[in-house]
């Protein structure tokens, strides 16, 4: 995407003011490594934690069947999998950069879903091997904060790439609404920061906007004691 001057200053603005960060250069190798030691038990931390607002995102989304929908970081797949039934008769692509995680769940979602139309790719959400304009709705859950700043301007690039104009965008970001869950966060986030990341904040929703997007409707919800924010946002034709 090429930026205006006021556009890349407004951007280098909300880099510059991150100044909390934990995750100041690519940590991609060792994230890659860690969930793929985790394929085979993440989804009981997805049942735990992701499921409400999985519920949420998808009701957000609006998948009309017969469309073409990415997932990107899709982990061990329950959210793919609620995709893949919305959308029977349309093209569901998944990635992640785990190949494990991306092996495990591909092998899952065929066997539930065996007449639709899915593929999941080990690839890395910052630069996908995906045409401009692509895809009618792109999903993304719990990824950004296990990227560095940067990187995560990559991915909204791509993701911005990859997406029709007028396209929606998906997203679930850990919430930051509670102090106890905060507290917690950033310990857990000292002691394996490729796991757990970094909370967004609302830096999320700036990167978003500056990145190219309409931010059209967000949610809070909590599972389990984990807070999470459910954007929806539409790419600017
Ligand atoms: C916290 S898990 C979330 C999984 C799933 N989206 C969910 O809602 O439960 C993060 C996932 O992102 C993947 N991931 C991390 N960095 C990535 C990158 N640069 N590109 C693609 N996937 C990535 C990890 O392998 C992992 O499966």
């Amino acid at each position: 995407m090429a930026y205006t001057n006021s556009e890349l200053t407004n951007l280098e603005g909300i880099l510059e003011n991150w100044r909390t960060e934990r995750i100041p250069v690519t940590i991609a190798n060792r994230t890659r490594r860690i969930y793929g030691l985790v394929a085979g038990v993440y989804p009981v931390s997805s049942y735990l934690f992701h499921a409400k607002a999985h519920r949420i995102a998808l009701d957000f989304a609006n998948i009309q069947d017969g469309t073409k929908v990415l997932e990107v970081a899709v982990g061990s797949g329950e959210m793919f999998s609620h995709i893949a039934k919305r959308n029977a008769k349309g093209l569901n692509v998944g990635v992640d950069i785990s190949p494990e995680m991306a092996a495990v769940t591909l092998r899952r979602i065929q066997r539930e879903h065996p007449s639709v139309d899915c593929t999941i790719e080990a690839s890395d959400a910052r630069a996908m091997p995906f045409r401009d304009q692509t895809f009618d709705s792109v999903m993304c859950c719990y990824l950004l904060e296990l990227l560095a700043s940067n990187d995560i301007v990559r991915t909204l690039n791509e993701v911005r790439r990859v997406l029709k104009p007028g396209g929606t965008f998906t997203l679930i970001m850990i919430g930051q609404n509670r102090e106890y869950f905060n507290r917690a966060y950033r310990v857990a986030s000292k002691l394996v920061p490729a796991f757990w990341g970094q909370q967004m904040d609302r830096r999320g929703l700036e990167l978003l906007e500056a990145c190219g997007f309409e931010n059209v409707r967000e949610h809070t919800v909590t599972q389990t004691l984990y807070p999470s924010r459910i954007v929806l946002a539409r790419r600017h034709s």
